[in-house]
């Protein structure tokens, strides 16, 4: 296994859409442990495929590692196939849009079908976090991240900050300044 770096926000490659994966082969397997390996070090609760450059349909979600009864999820070419009429609101925030947190309102219950690890054909009925993280990883699959659902002023806003974040941290590294390492303050809202 393998930590992977995490693109973030604004990246060409975070806003384009992913392809299928043919099957679950050697290499998809890989790339779904390097994911979660790598979203259990960020920390997270959710990682999609693109947001470590690669533009395959791949989730990696594990909501409540602690308490963990199910343990990590694994999907390939997952797709929302059933969702509540009703919506819920969920502050979220994004490991490729690190330290920004808005509200967003998605249907609070869906219905995802998928391959798993095993390449086996699963569906799952989500509701509360895992019900919006599902959404808001599969919106990744589609070049959408949860500034999206936000007003256009806020988005600029935010991505102006992000840029500007990391020109200093460039600038830092540069003349040889240890930068610190950049943690998500709170795992629960980084999706
Ligand atoms: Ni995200």
């Amino acid at each position: 296994m393998a930590l992977l770096p995490i693109l973030t926000a604004p990246d060409p490659r975070l806003k384009k859409k992913s392809l299928p994966v043919e099957t679950v082969d050697a290499d998809v397997r890989q790339l779904m442990d390097d994911m979660l390996e790598t979203m259990y070090d960020a920390p997270g609760i959710g990682l999609a495929a693109p947001q470590v450059g690669a533009l395959k349909r791949v989730i990696v979600l594990d909501i409540d590692r602690e308490e963990t009864k199910t343990g990590p999820l694994f999907m390939a070419n997952p797709e929302i196939v059933e969702a509540s009429d009703d919506d819920v609101i969920y502050e979220e925030g994004c490991l490729s849009v690190p330290d920004h947190y808005s509200d967003v309102a998605r249907p609070e219950n869906v219905r995802v079908r998928y391959l798993d690890r095993d390449g086996k054909q699963q569906e799952l009925a989500c509701e509360g976090l895992l019900a919006t993280c599902v959404q808001h990883e599969i919106d990744h699959l589609d070049g959408v991240l949860f500034i999206d659902h936000i007003s256009s002023l806020k988005r600029n806003m935010i991505l102006r900050k992000l840029l500007k974040a990391r020109k200093e941290k460039e600038r830092d590294e540069a003349e040889g300044k240890p930068s610190a390492k950049d943690q998500a303050k709170d795992p629960e809202h980084a999706l």
